[in-house]
């Protein structure tokens, strides 16, 4: 089923990236540590690893209808961050994540473009639930979690570390 993209919200417009004119812009957060802390394989180096993550999720777009998408504020036009869906392969769920450049943090951002995301998602693809997988000290990403709604279930081993598991409930979405 495809997906309906973009999708727009009141501060954000969500759409698919363009690898080679995305790359640049997505340099300056996926080559910062901090950023990509919890993210596994940590920061990128060099903007050749960023355009072939960017193809790598051009490619889940076209093999699955969805993937990791480019956040774009709607005021100014800058890309700020990624927001969308994976499989997370143990346990075949389709995956909610969110990563916004760290000058973009504190303004709700990451909360307004993963809650559009997973409502469509629900209406879209009617799947049995969505997750998220979260470090258990990612505080900020957990709150993002918590506030969309989703609920911890429990406590799992992921990436070598030990990771909080949430999910839609049937009540939600
Ligand atoms: C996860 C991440 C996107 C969360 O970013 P964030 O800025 O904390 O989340 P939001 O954009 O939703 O902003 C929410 C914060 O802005 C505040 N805020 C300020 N203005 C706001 C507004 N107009 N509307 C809503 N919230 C606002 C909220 O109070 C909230 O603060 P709090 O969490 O201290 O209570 C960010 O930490 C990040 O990119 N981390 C690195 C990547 C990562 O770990 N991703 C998750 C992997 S599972």
């Amino acid at each position: 089923m495809s997906f309906p993209l973009p999708i727009e919200t009141d501060r954000l417009l969500i759409r698919p990236f363009v690898p080679d004119a995305d790359c640049e812009q997505m340099l300056g957060i996926y080559d910062d540590r901090e950023v990509m802390h919890f993210i596994p394989g940590g920061a990128l180096a060099g903007v050749a690893a960023v355009r072939s993550n960017l193809e790598r999720y051009a490619n889940t777009q076209r093999r699955l209808g969805f993937s990791s998408w480019a956040v774009v504020a709607r005021e100014s036009e800058l890309l700020i961050g990624d927001v969308g869906f994976g499989i997370f392969e143990p346990t075949g769920d389709i995956e909610l994540g969110y990563t916004l450049g760290r000058q973009y943090w504190g303004r709700g951002y990451a909360t307004e473009a993963a809650r559009a995301c997973l409502t469509t998602a629900l209406a879209h693809l009617a799947p049995p639930r969505i997750i998220a997988v979260v470090d258990e000290q990612n505080d900020a990403s957990r709150r993002v979690a918590q506030r969309i709604g989703m609920a911890q279930l429990e406590t799992l081993e992921a990436h070598g570390r030990p990771h909080a598991l949430f999910a839609t409930g049937s009540d939600l979405g």
